[in-house]
């Protein structure tokens, strides 16, 4: 989705836009642009497709300035093209403008400002911001405060999502910010500010950062920085440092994110563990909980699918995992006896951040589990709980989907002792195996050439199925999205009792099966599934922490015995593997897959 940098100092801004807008590149888009301001006229360059195409026209015609706005443009309203392009100007080009979000109600404000003789260059909804700043700037003092009152004015009314950085050819210090359900934070330098819609954009230029909220406007220079409401009342804002490291969003040595963080999971299990869970609820609140509900989207919905297990063992509690598109819109029974977790790695997902607001509204209690510090979801929630994967880059999610599991299982030791409904002993010795973790993943990462073999057969497959019963039918789920995906394989996952009912039609000679086995008391029913498929020709592939019976599957990958409700997180790790190398040997953008987005900022 859209991406945005920013910069204001003393260095040439162009080198830092355009690595910013690099760092940014796995977030998806199709259009590239910047505006700099050059003593009193604004420059603008735009390219459509990738980041280096914009970098070679800027190569040809340079921008000198010391302060710029950048974009990467996922379109929304109107084709990807370099008409439709951030940044946008208004009619007088005084104003140069990037934006993310959606503005919802533009329709009105196009035909209000055509009424007012502004003509309209592009299909996007961003280009009647620059118009409606330009219309309130010229009844304005052309003054800095006129300036802000005219953007403080726009943001009124607009309606939506937004996040917008703008410059003024009249003000050649100033670049103006401000936001409304989209992120944007400002890193501080020594005389320079960077900004950026995601932290990892300019994380090796500073550590320091400004979040803003909703609804804020900031005004921005070299030297200063001031924070208002759309009132333009005045308020201080505290700068947070940030512990991640500045090799967090580089490769760092890997051809690809996505290898990188399937070998960081140790790390990230490691350092979400470190953090004590105490939920800030009494044991009568607590007690007073007659359901919890647990709302995501994709991967992070799966990390609930296994959270919701080990929830309802520990805390007897009824637990459901829902889809946070369809939550938001079903009216879902939720009142001030549930407890709502919300689960997302990047804290931006509309359709979760949406799911939260209506639960708070029907008086549920909310927690946000996000990996994004000061994310707008966990910004939205009553409580909120980080899970310490560091960035993560491949639109893929790996890292951020074990550590959120583990995050769950945390959150259900704490809700079980408060309410005592585990003993004492169980929960501290399910702790010890939590921390067994990472190097039982280490293990399974250090027999990854196995996995790298079996994708070099199967690379060619057209379908593939996964089975599984239990809690390995959450892993099925996690894996054959894994592997739709990066590797544009078709594949579906099913519970393996219920192939008899309609799937097993599909099944004919050499039809990859993969079979997850971690369920012991489920073992022996998910063998005569597996059977059942080998009957009809398919070929099995099984990954199991189990001692198997005499069998002739094609292939076995063994991974450490550990608690029930935690063998997810260690079968997963083959199939991650496995995705990645099937995509590698069809020589695909493993990163960035297509058509998909690293957050759904949109719904
Ligand atoms: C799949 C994947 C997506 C995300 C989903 C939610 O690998 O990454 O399915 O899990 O878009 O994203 P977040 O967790 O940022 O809300």
């Amino acid at each position: 989705m859209c991406g945005i940098v920013g910069y204001v100092g003393e260095k040439k801004c162009t080198p830092i836009l355009l690595n910013g807008l690099k760092n940014l590149e796995y977030r998806g888009y199709d259009s590239a642009g910047i505006a700099v301001l050059e003593k009193n006229s604004i420059q603008i360059r735009k390219a459509k497709g990738r980041v280096k195409n914009l970098e070679e026209l800027m190569q040809k015609d340079l921008c000198e300035g010391t302060i710029g706005i950048a974009h990467t443009r996922w379109a929304t309203h109107g084709k990807p093209s370099k008409e439709n392009a951030h940044p946008h100007e208004d009619n007088s080009h005084s104003f140069a403008l990037v934006h993310n979000g959606i503005i919802e109600n533009y329709k009105q404000l196009r035909r209000f400002l055509k009424e007012q003789d502004y003509t309209f260059y592009s299909e996007t909804d961003t280009e009647v911001i620059p118009n409606l700043i330009h219309y309130y700037y010229t009844k304005q003092e052309k003054t800095k405060k006129g300036f802000l009152q005219a953007v403080a004015l726009a943001c009124k009314k607009l309606e939506g999502s937004f996040a917008i950085l703008v410059l003024c050819k009249d003000f050649p210090k100033t670049i103006i910010l401000a936001r409304r359900n989209s992120p944007l934070v400002v890193g501080k330098g020594e005389n320079e500010y960077y900004i950026a819609s995601d932290m990892p954009a300019i994380l090796e230029y500073t550590r320091d950062f400004y979040f803003l909220e909703d609804n804020e406007i900031t005004l921005l220079e070299k030297d200063s920085i001031d924070f208002f409401d759309f009132d333009l009342d005045k308020h201080k804002k505290e700068l947070v440092h940030s512990g991640l490291n500045r090799h967090a969003s580089s490769k760092n040595g890997y051809q690809d994110f996505m290898l990188k963080e399937i070998e960081e999971q140790p790390q990230a299990i490691f350092e979400t563990l470190q953090k004590e869970i105490e939920l800030p609820l009494s044991r009568k609140e607590i007690s007073s909980f007659s359901q919890i509900y647990i709302v995501a989207c994709g991967t992070a919905m799966h990390a609930g699918l296994v959270g919701k297990t080990c929830i309802e063992s520990f805390c007897k509690i009824p637990t459901f995992v829902e889809i946070a598109s369809e939550f938001r819109y079903r009216n879902p029974l939720v009142d001030s006896d549930t407890l709502c977790i919300f689960i997302s790695q990047s804290g931006e997902t509309a359709d979760t951040i949406a799911a939260l607001k209506l639960a708070k509204q029907k008086g549920a209690k909310t927690i946000a589990i996000s990996n994004v510090m000061g994310s707008s979801l966990v910004r939205e929630a009553d409580m909120y709980f980080y899970t310490y994967a560091g960035p993560e880059i491949a639109v893929a999610s790996t890292k951020a989907y074990t550590s959120q599991v583990c995050l769950l299982c945390m959150i259900a030791i704490s809700l079980a002792k408060q309410l005592k409904t585990t003993s004492k002993n169980e929960l501290e010795s399910f702790k010890k195996e939590l921390l067994q973790l990472p190097q039982e993943i280490e293990s399974i990462l250090d027999n990854k050439d196995s996995i790298q073999l079996l994708a070099k057969q199967l690379y060619l497959e057209k379908d593939m199925f996964f089975l599984g019963r239990g809690i390995d039918y959450a892993t099925c789920l996690e894996a054959s999205l894994k592997l739709k995906e990066i590797s544009y394989i078709h594949s579906e996952a099913y519970p393996a009792g219920e192939l008899k009912h309609g799937p097993i039609a599909l099944i004919e000679s050499n039809t990859a099966v993969v079979g997850i086995l971690t369920e012991e008391t489920l073992l022996d029913k998910t063998i005569s599934n597996l059977q059942e498929v080998m009957a009809r020709g398919a070929k099995i592939f099984v990954v199991t922490n189990q001692v198997l019976p005499e069998n002739n599957f094609d292939f076995i990958f063994s991974v450490p015995k550990t608690n029930r409700f935690l063998s997810p997180i260690l079968s997963i790790v083959p199939f991650q593997l496995f995705s990645y190398y099937i995509a590698k040997e069809k020589d695909l953008d493993i990163d960035k897959p297509r058509n998909l987005a690293k957050s759904v900022t949109v719904e």
